[in-house]
């Protein structure tokens, strides 16, 4: 078992007389500026000039500067910026500032471990990364309720680095649902594979295939999106609650029969672990990593661009957008009120 840490583990007072400056007020950044002051620290956030969320920021009581203003005011800095922008921004607004004995922080290891980012030595280098989206750490902070967190350190100049780490977690409510410990290097190269393989990429292309099946074989696509799209979130909340046993215990004796029958013929296991184990070879080895930065550095963007547009236009997606329009199924409509 991975080393955990609760609330018992967590002591605040490692943040007594720390000025936190949170870079970015998106989906994780508004949710950790809010959640740390809350929890009685001093916090600021640091954004663009002209940036849509300045006012958003200000109007919920925080102070905000310019990225640069706040990594010379912060004592901790903490980069909850896009992971493409966060090199060019750091080597122009944060390091510049940062001094000995000063903390950077990440929500994600992906600048360190392709060392995009090499910070100074002098500073702690630490990771506070919520399993889950901003709004949900937000929601749950003020549900009185926290979201599961990663914990590592790549640099401890102070000493103090995991005592700094585990007290920001408990600052954005982490530590009431437990933090668990990991490195730059394991937290990176298991994201990026999971989102990959399992979670965005293997989800969507295999709903994808499911509706297309239906639709070409001559069914309404109504049925299909149900079928294949709609149900997913109700299988997922099971297996999430309990495991595929709670799964199996609430779909029918028939659905798991096809299950068991069904599942590897579209998914043929060894195939599939095969042609995963390249995926993550060319997370491992960096390929992936140079071909993201390749992407936002000298393509323009074009192919992530490009497969964006035509997913917009995939029958999935607009039949799916009328029927979620003409139903009622409780769904959030707003994506930053979602609760997951
Ligand atoms: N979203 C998640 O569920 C999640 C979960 C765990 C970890 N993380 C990690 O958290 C970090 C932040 O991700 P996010 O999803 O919260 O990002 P996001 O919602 O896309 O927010 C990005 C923020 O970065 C700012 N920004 C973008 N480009 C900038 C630039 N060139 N200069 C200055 N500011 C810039 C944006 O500024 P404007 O306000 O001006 O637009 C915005 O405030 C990433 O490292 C990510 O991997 C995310």
């Amino acid at each position: 078992m991975a080393k955990m840490y609760y609330e018992k583990d967590c002591d605040l007072n490692y943040l007594n007389g720390k000025k936190i400056a949170v870079i970015g007020y998106g989906s994780q950044g508004h949710a950790h500026a809010l959640n740390l002051k809350d929890s009685g620290c001093e916090v600021c956030v640091g954004l663009r000039e002209g940036s849509k969320n300045w006012a958003q920021a200000e109007a919920a009581g925080l102070t905000v500067k310019t990225v640069a203003e706040a990594a010379k005011w912060g004592d901790i800095v903490m980069m909850l910026i896009n992971d493409e922008v966060q090199a060019d921004v750091y080597k122009k607004d944060i390091a510049p500032y940062l001094e000995e004995g000063n903390a950077l922080a990440f929500a994600h290891g992906f600048n360190i471990r392709y060392k995009q980012i090499v910070p100074p030595t002098g500073v702690d280098v630490f990771m506070a990364a919520p399993k889950g989206p901003g709004h949900t750490v937000r929601s749950t902070y003020v549900s009185g309720k926290g979201v599961p967190c990663l914990v590592a350190v790549e640099q401890n100049a102070t000493g103090r680095a995991y005592e700094i780490a585990l007290a920001y977690i408990a600052g954005i409510g982490g530590a009431r649902a437990g933090i668990m410990e990991t490195t730059f290097h394991d937290e990176t190269e298991t994201d990026l594979f999971g989102e990959q393989t399992v979670l965005c990429g293997g989800v969507v292309d295999l709903m994808q295939c499911g509706f297309e099946t239906l639709v070409e074989a001559g069914y309404a696509p109504e049925n299909a999106y149900f079928e294949c799209i709609h149900e997913m979130k109700l299988i997922i909340d099971l297996i999430n609650k309990g495991g595929v046993a709670a799964m199996n215990y609430s779909i029918s004796d028939t659905a798991e029969f096809g299950e068991y029958v069904s599942g590897p013929r579209v998914l043929p296991h060894e195939e599939t672990k095969a042609r995963m184990r390249a995926v993550l070879a060319d997370i491992q080895d960096g390929t992936f990593a140079g071909r993201w930065i390749a992407e936002n550095k000298s393509r323009g963007r074009t192919f992530f661009n490009s497969k964006r547009d035509q997913l917009a236009k995939h029958p999935m997606e607009q039949v799916g957008e009328e029927l979620r329009r003409n139903m009622i199924w409780g769904g959030d409509k707003d994506l930053d009120t979602a609760s997951n």
